[in-house]
């Protein structure tokens, strides 16, 4: 196994502060709508709470996902062929990946993620589970083109990004996602990508707003995150949860209410609520099979093939990037 290492990917200050953390939370409190990019949800402490959402009973889209790379390996292996590099945005889930891995038999894994701690604990577990696979992770923020490690330079990519991630982005951000996917990947790449369906909008409120309150805890600590990296005084008691579907943009938004008027401080600057006034923290967008397809196309991805679990909840769509041609 090699460890391409790359440069800093994390800005400190000399109080060790996150800079980009501050930036985006000094910003995101000064605009009428308060919003704050919900990467900045999954610190250690939010990490684990996720995993503990992937648990509960009316978060479905993790089981519905497994389900259908668990029972349609037959079909990926036809699909897609044995010998490909398995390029993963994301350092991978202990379920999933074994899954896609023992259908299609790969010739090499290459997990990538910006926190390398993350990625060499999901490396070394898969190095393990698959003995004689080529395993090269790469730490990189993948949002960008990504440099390949020069051992996958002659096969063939399979880009994998499971879990509807994709969905928590806005249009115009998840196409620059996908089209630096294309760069990344190659001509003649696939990509093996989730994305949550659109359904009845009890079942998603309910997927984001539990009976257990594990998703408000979630939201919650964010604020307390704030609080404590960014010298903040949020008064968490006064925040409810909410998760709200916005049919316009056919997603599922978290916000945090103000339940009274409150003023608090972040990093020494002074914000205020009035109540009823809310923080914007998560996006996740839900598609169908014409808005999936779209979403592909508009990034040069042609799509292949579409496979969705049994409840038909969740969707895990294959696509290939073509040579561009110029006939309609
Ligand atoms: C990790 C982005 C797939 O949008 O379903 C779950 C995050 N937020 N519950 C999702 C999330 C609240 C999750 N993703």
């Amino acid at each position: 196994m090699t460890t391409h290492k790359g440069l800093k990917l994390v800005d400190r200050d000399e109080e060790g502060v996150d800079t980009a953390f501050r930036s985006d939370v000094l910003d995101g409190l000064s605009q009428p709508q308060k919003a704050i990019p919900a990467r900045w949800l999954y610190d250690d402490a939010g990490s684990q709470l996720f995993e503990d959402i992937t648990q509960l009973p009316e978060y479905y889209p993790t089981r519905a996902e497994t389900e259908i790379l668990r029972d349609r390996a037959d079909e990926f292996a036809e699909m897609i062929g044995p010998g490909r590099a398995v390029v993963e945005f994301g350092s991978g889930s202990s379920v999933k990946t074994p899954l896609l891995l023992s259908a299609i038999k790969p010739a090499a894994y290459v997990p990538l993620d910006i926190s390398g701690d993350f990625l060499r604990a999901a490396a070394n577990d898969l190095s393990a589970k698959f003995p004689g696979l080529p395993v090269h992770p790469v730490e990189a923020d993948f949002m960008r083109k990504v440099e390949l490690p020069s051992e996958i330079d002659e096969l063939p990519n399979l880009g994998f990004f499971p879990g509807s991630t994709i969905g928590n982005m806005v249009a115009r951000t998840a196409v620059d996602l996908l089209r630096n996917m294309r760069e990344t990947l190659g001509t003649g790449a696939q990509l093996l990508i989730g994305m949550d369906l659109i359904k009845d909008e009890d079942v998603l409120v309910a997927a984001y707003d539990d009976a257990a309150g594990v998703t408000a805890e979630f939201n919650y600590n964010l604020m307390r995150r704030i609080n404590r990296e960014l010298e903040g005084d949020i008064p968490i008691d006064a925040l409810t949860h909410e998760a709200r579907w916005n049919d316009d943009f056919a997603r599922i938004e978290m916000h945090l209410v103000a339940g009274r008027n409150i003023e608090f401080s972040v990093h020494g600057r002074r914000f205020e609520m009035k109540v009823g006034e809310t923080i914007h923290t998560e996006n996740s967008h839900k598609f169908n099979r014409r808005t999936s397809n779209m979403l592909l196309l508009a990034a040069g991805w042609e799509p292949q093939a579409r496979w969705l679990d049994s409840k038909g909840r969740f969707s895990l769509l294959l696509a290939e990037a073509r040579p561009e041609r110029s006939a309609p």
